[in-house]
């Protein structure tokens, strides 16, 4: 679907989520012909620029970041919609002038009075932003044909009261149905797939449960480590950056229940029963672990660890490793721990949802014939080698009867010819069309909070996190913690 007229507005257009994921995506979607021919894009920010110095930005990111080809009519028609607007978020003067621009845009580009706005910018901006959107009358569309959205980056609070409080404040200006939360996770392909892979088969839901399955793993690891994002990182670490979003929204479409339909709506519903059946286990030093990295070798380079990065206090005890035990108390899942793991500096870049079954009731060969078969495992990869394994056992050709674990795989770039787009681009075009699904509700983010909280206590009077050389698979406490109940994390 094509969006109708509209346009966007960013705040916090200078940092580098706008730079590498907005502006490239907005171009991408100009060049698949998703946006309309008016679309305008109207930046704001502190800097001293012209519209021309905001049209130049948008021109190098697209350039460096953009997935689809470069083409100049398409750019030249795209370009003509930019606009920028200097000023800082208590600058009331500065706001008319953006509700002017707006204004003009509609008449000029034909926006009609669509608009978005994009906050791109720390939670601690959210007041003041929203609150001069309402006062410029910005927040409010003219007349029922028209709307306006707002659009919120994470993190969305830093604990359950401060999110609550968040929730309030924008609410208090956009009504829930305008707010679209970003949680890029739900926009990946793959992640979609999962409710391709869950609901369109007959294959999997009958063994989805826990007379079935084992346990699950979900895990994001990531080699990058943390230079450059003190500012954001340190005091926040891992599991508020990743458990409490990516990780808990991973979980909920692994383990809820088949939604009605794929109406606005349906799906939330599913998602948030299963939040409100997920609790952390206990006691959180066995279930739980955490880590900071150490110094250590990754791609054949010597790297710092965190304490030597930029900007990280000498004695910080924030965690880059975070590891929880949940348990979903719903009939599906009752007994089955889910254990949830991330991580930056770990052995290598990967996102994966592993659904690990039982063994086979009884075995009939030889102790010896399988003591190489592992338990079955289908494992949804989610980046970056984008498919599915099926893990299950079979003879090892010869004479004798062994049997041992083999793998099939499904691959997207095998199997589809089409690249997928870039989460962002999937999640922008929704916002502009006003298909609300996949952006999660403040009932969502509450009660993720909620199941974190927890353990996010015990952590803090837990002392400092345990210590990982750069480039491993995260603390010993993290295997510990598995060893416990008999399993161990997967080597992805
Ligand atoms: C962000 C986190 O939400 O996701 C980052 O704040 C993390 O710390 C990033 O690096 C990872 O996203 P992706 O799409 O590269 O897996």
């Amino acid at each position: 679907r094509i969006a109708g007229p509209c346009g966007l507005v960013i705040f916090g257009v200078t940092g580098d989520l706008s730079r590498k994921k907005l502006m490239p995506a907005i171009y991408d979607l100009a060049n698949r012909g998703l946006l309309p021919p008016g679309f305008s894009l109207v930046g704001f920010a502190r800097r001293d620029w012209a519209d021309q110095d905001f049209g130049q930005v948008v021109y190098e990111a697209v350039k460096k970041h953009a997935r689809t080809p470069f083409r100049e009519a398409v750019w030249d028609r795209l370009a003509e919609g930019f606009r920028f607007v200097q000023g800082s978020f208590d600058d009331d003067a500065a706001f008319d002038k953006l509700a002017a621009t707006v204004k003009e845009l509609d008449e000029l580009r034909g926006t009609s009075g669509n608009h978005a706005f994009y906050l791109s910018i720390p939670p601690g901006a959210f007041p003041v932003v929203t609150k001069q959107l309402a006062r410029s009358g910005l927040a409010k569309a003219n007349n029922p044909e028209e709307w306006r959205r707002v659009v919120i980056e994470k993190p969305f609070g830093h604990d359950l009261a401060s999110a609550h409080q968040l929730n309030k404040v924008v609410n208090a200006v956009f009504p829930e149905e305008s707010v679209f939360r970003i949680d890029h996770y739900l926009g990946k392909e793959t992640v979609q797939n999962l409710l391709a892979l869950r609901f369109a088969n007959q294959l999997f839901e009958p063994i989805w449960n826990a007379n079935y399955v084992d346990h699950v793993q979900i895990t994001m690891a990531e080699d990058i480590g943390l230079g450059g994002r003190a500012g954001y990182y340190d005091g926040i670490g891992a599991a508020r950056d990743v458990i409490q979003n990516h990780l808990l929204q991973l979980l909920a479409l692994t383990a809820m229940e088949e939604p009605v339909s794929f109406r606005p709506g349906a799906l939330r519903t599913e998602k948030i029963k299963v939040l409100e059946a997920t609790k952390p286990v206990g006691p959180f030093g066995d279930t739980t672990a955490r880590g900071q990295y150490a110094g250590g070798w990754q791609g054949g380079q010597k790297v710092p660890g965190l304490l030597q990065e930029e900007g990280f206090s000498k004695d910080s005890t924030t965690e880059t490793y975070a590891a929880i035990t949940l348990e979903v108390n719903t009939r599906r899942w009752a007994g089955v721990p889910f254990y949830l793991r991330t991580g930056k500096r770990l052995g290598r870049r990967v996102t994966e949802i592993a659904v690990v079954f039982k063994r086979a009731p009884h075995l009939p060969f030889d102790a010896t014939a399988t003591e190489e078969l592992g338990q079955n495992a289908l494992v949804v990869r989610v980046q970056p080698d984008e498919g599915m394994t099926l893990r299950f056992g079979s003879k090892v050709p010869g004479n004798s009867m062994e049997v041992r674990d083999v793998s099939m795989d499904f691959s997207y770039g095998h199997a589809f010819t089409e690249a997928s787009p870039e989460a962002y681009e999937r999640l922008i075009l929704d916002v502009l069309l006003g298909e609300p699904s996949l952006f999660p509700v403040n009932k969502e983010v509450e009660l993720s909070w909620e199941i974190l909280e927890p353990v996010l206590k015990h952590w803090k009077s837990a002392g400092k996190p345990d210590s990982y050389p750069a480039g491993t698979w995260g603390p010993d406490s993290a295997d510990k913690m598995l060893a416990r109940d008999g399993r161990h994390w997967r080597r992805p």
